[in-house]
C-alpha cells in the first residue's frame, strides 16, 4: 500500500471511531434527535410556537377488541396547502406498528384510531405536517 493510501485509509477509520458512537448515542436516545428528524413538545426546534398545533394528543381505551389508540392533532386541514399528512404509529424500539393518511380533500379533522391488541408497553406516535415537519408524543400502555 502506498504511504499516500494508508494515510487517506488511516484518516477514514478515525473518523468512522470518532462519528460511530454519536450515531449509536442518537439512536439509542431518540429524544436528542428532536429538531434534526422530528419535534417534540420539550424540543420544538425552530417550530417552538407550533406545538399545540402539531403535537399529537393521544387517548388510550380499553374495548371488547382490546386497547384502542385514539390519535388527534389540533391542526386545520386547509386542503393541500396546510394540513397534516399522516398519523404514524410506532412501538418503544421505534419499530413500525401502523399508520393513517390524511386527504386534505376529504378529512375535515386529522384523527385516527388504531385497535392494538393486547400490546402492552410504550408506544410512540408521529404526527407529520407538510409545512411543519414531524412530531413525536408518546405514552404507556
Ligand atoms: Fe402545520
Amino acid at each position: 500500500m502506498h504511504r499516500r493510501n494508508f494515510v487517506a485509509w488511516l484518516s477514514a477509520g478515525s473518523v468512522s471511531a470518532l462519528i460511530a458512537p454519536r450515531i449509536a448515542s442518537a439512536a439509542s436516545n431518540c429524544e436528542k434527535m428532536a429538531g434534526g428528524v422530528f419535534y417534540t413538545k420539550k424540543n420544538p426546534g425552530r417550530w417552538s410556537g407550533k406545538v399545540g398545533g402539531h403535537l399529537p394528543q393521544l387517548e388510550i381505551s380499553k374495548t371488547a377488541d382490546g386497547i384502542r389508540l385514539k390519535v388527534m392533532t389540533a391542526h386545520e386541514m386547509r386542503g393541500f396547502e396546510h394540513y397534516i399528512v399522516k398519523h404514524v404509529v410506532l412501538d418503544q424500539d421505534y419499530r413500525f406498528i401502523a399508520e393513517k393518511m390524511f386527504d386534505p380533500q376529504k378529512d375535515q379533522v386529522p384523527l385516527s384510531e388504531f385497535q392494538l391488541g393486547s400490546f402492552r408497553g410504550r408506544i410512540h406516535v408521529l404526527s407529520v405536517c407538510n409545512k411543519h415537519d414531524t412530531w413525536l408524543n408518546h405514552t404507556e400502555i
